[in-house]
């Protein structure tokens, strides 16, 4: 499935590299918005299967909040391989939210904040750089974010990933939040928000879904986020989650 997925981006990024008008460049919703969308993106059967369509939403969406930091290995993993597919095939009925600051420590110099984090000061450049996206393009900026955390080098990657996935951010705009009080203060939201947890956070990725972080339900967010956002839903499901048991075993068949 991972596989699958990621070779959908590939596909889509070598048909239309950046264009600010493809379909493709921007969340995956629009990838199924039409039949046309779906055909030039290469992902018709895809979008036949799941059928995402938000007007056909019932109930409020599953509110999944995520409490990570740039370069912490476990939360790459977490966003490139169980997040961002969950996000594709279930992005119509879940409320994603993205917090980037957590094992950081802010500290307040009199005139600005001041941030330290856990994997150094590269690490705090990555936090704010998509602290910056979140704030900025609010609802699309989990596409650049996972081409972030999925690449190599997480900083290095961020202007790529934005002229690809955010075509309409411009990068100086970017750039002056990122080293600016605007960035400055939208961190220490950040550091606020996760500072409130509880239970509070003792390690990252720490998630909650519809506002609770239980072990049971982190244990649930790694093994199996897909069921999980499905059960939790309690409108008409979409038809990815009713195939999810066989859908999720493959098979290499003669
Ligand atoms: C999507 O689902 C609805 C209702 O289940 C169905 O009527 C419709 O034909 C489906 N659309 C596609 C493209 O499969
Ligand atoms: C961006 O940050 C500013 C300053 O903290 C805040 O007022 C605004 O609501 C934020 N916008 C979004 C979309 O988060």
């Amino acid at each position: 499935m991972k596989a699958l997925l990621l070779l959908i981006v590939a596909v889509c990024v070598k048909f239309e590299p950046g264009r600010g008008d493809s379909p493709c460049a921007h969340s995956p919703h629009t990838w199924c918005s039409s039949a046309e969308a779906a055909v030039r993106c290469g992902v018709l059967q895809q979008c036949l299967e799941a059928n995402f369509t938000r007007e056909r939403q019932t109930a409020e969406p599953v509110k999944v909040e995520l409490y990570y930091e740039s370069l912490c290995p476990a939360c790459r993993n977490f966003i490139g391989s169980i997040l961002y597919p969950t996000f594709v095939l279930l992005g119509d009925i879940m409320d994603l939210t993205l917090v980037p600051y957590g094992n950081a420590q802010e500290s307040f110099d009199g005139g600005k904040y001041i941030f330290k984090c856990q994997h150094g000061e590269q690490e705090c450049l990555g936090n704010m750089i998509e602290a910056c996206m979140l704030n900025l393009t609010s609802s699309d900026a989990f596409l650049p974010i996972y081409c972030m955390e999925a690449s190599g080098d997480v900083v290095k990657a961020a202007q790529p990933c934005v002229e690809l996935f955010a075509p309409d951010l411009s990068w100086e705009r970017l750039m002056k939040c990122v080293n600016g009080d605007l960035g400055n203060q939208i961190m220490h939201q950040n550091a606020l928000k996760t500072q409130a947890l509880k239970p509070s956070h003792n390690y990252v990725p720490w998630i909650t879904i519809n506002g609770v972080h239980t072990e049971d339900l982190q244990d649930k967010a790694f093994s199996a986020l897909v069921p999980l956002v499905c059960n939790m839903y309690k409108g008409e499901k979409p038809a990815i989650c009713g195939g999810a048991g066989r859908r999720f075993k493959s098979y290499c068949q003669k």
